[in-house]
């Protein structure tokens, strides 16, 4: 498929409005993840309880996920959230013998630290790799604490805080050679870029919907590497993760075969709607093309700042990037509130701006938040002009 973009664009009817760059909170909602989530408000009107279909949807959120991977449906969990994966996952290990560590890094979104901390009450080591003095973390700090009593490997793909992607290709690579498993979450990249995982070669994955998958909140996945599933019991689980749903079997634990064992409750049905058709949209682009334009775009974003004096602490290297570009700001709150202002929708994490890029967005953003970013850059700007 060739993508015309300026047709896909006009399917997001806020970027009329706005300079919409906040895909990496919430993407732009489409027409037709709209008109799913009006249909399922239909079926309610008019069917009722239309369990048949609702079933069916999760098992479409699950295949659509699968391809988006390039995994197999087997093994993928349809979870509320990452969380929720991370969670059911954790319940699965043990920590009670030699392999007792699991490694993060200063890059992880709070709840791919916290959870890991969390299981330190059943015995596991949480050791987190630290930034160099660039602010980026290079394999070399993994490769001095990843070790042969390291059990996993949990880490983000691209840093929420700085849009700075990680080595995984490099780190799996370590990881496997000390006999550990790695976790990718993904959350920040999905959907922007390609998530191939059999070809990073990570043994789980988690992220969601509702970034840039152009879905809904409440919805989320695990994916788990076929050959590891029946190793793993989750003690998180529920009855939307046995073997038969329907056995209504109130004697035993029987998880299922298939990653579906990392679920648990009744699926989150209008969130399944909605994903299965930002999920669509996605495929039908596809995640190479997706990931061409983001690159081009950030890229583009970038050069722009460096260009206005005002330069991104995002790295340059295209490899070290995922689809959202940073710049550190005095008052950054104050910032961001000027930009809403102007319809340029943004976020901020710690001193950072983030804008953050999806297919549906264009050259026209990237003009927007320069000429709004220079109107602000006396005020706001940490770095000194030269003299
Ligand atoms: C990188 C990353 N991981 C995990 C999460 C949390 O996901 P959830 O709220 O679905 O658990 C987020 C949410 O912003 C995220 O950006």
């Amino acid at each position: 498929m060739i993508a015309d973009f300026k047709a896909l664009r006009a399917r997001f009817p806020v970027l009329e409005r706005k300079t919409y760059l906040n895909s990496g909170s919430y993407c732009a909602l489409a027409d037709s993840v709209k008109a799913a989530i009006n249909s399922y408000m239909d079926d309610r009107l008019l069917v009722g309880a239309n369990w048949d279909v609702w079933v069916m949807k999760n098992e479409a959120v699950r295949s659509l996920m699968a391809q988006v991977l390039r995994a197999q449906p087997d093994e993928i969990a349809v979870t509320a959230s990452a969380s929720a994966g991370i969670n059911a996952l954790a319940s699965a290990c043990n920590f009670s013998g030699e392999r007792d560590k699991v490694i993060i890094s200063d890059f992880e979104f709070p709840t791919n630290a916290q959870i890991w901390h969390a299981q330190e009450l059943r015995g596991a080591k949480v050791v987190h790799v630290p930034r160099a003095a660039d602010g980026y973390i290079p394999l070399e700090n993994f490769e001095k604490l990843i070790d042969e009593r390291t059990q996993l490997v949990a880490v983000t793909q691209v840093c929420f805080r700085n849009g700075a992607r990680l080595d995984i290709p490099g780190i799996v690579k370590l990881a496997h050679s000390r006999g550990a498993k790695v976790l990718l979450d993904c959350y920040q990249a999905v959907g922007a870029l390609t998530v191939d995982v059999k070809q990073l070669d990570v043994d789980f994955a988690v992220g969601g919907m509702l970034k840039y998958l152009l879905g809904t909140a409440g919805l989320g996945f695990l994916y788990a590497r076929k050959e590891l599933i029946a190793g793993l019991v989750p003690t998180q689980t529920g009855w939307f993760a046995q073997a038969n749903i329907t056995a209504m079997d109130i004697t035993a634990n029987r998880p299922s075969p298939t990653a579906r064992r990392f679920e648990a409750g009744t699926p989150a049905v209008v969130n399944c709607y909605a994903a299965e058709a930002g999920l669509k949209i996605i495929l039908d682009i596809g995640t190479d093309i997706i990931q061409e334009r983001v690159t081009y775009l950030t890229r583009l974003c970038m050069d722009r700042l460096e260009e206005i004096g005002w330069p991104s602490i995002t790295p340059p290297q295209d490899e070290r990037r995922g689809p959202m570009v940073c710049v550190r700001a005095r008052e950054v709150a104050r910032l961001f509130a000027r930009l809403t202002e102007q319809d340029i929708v943004t976020s901020y994490r710690d001193d950072n701006l983030r804008a953050t890029f999806h297919f549906y967005n264009s050259e026209k953003d990237v003009d927007a938040l320069i000429e709004a970013l220079l109107g602000h850059r006396a005020e706001f700007c940490t770095v000194v002009p030269p003299a």
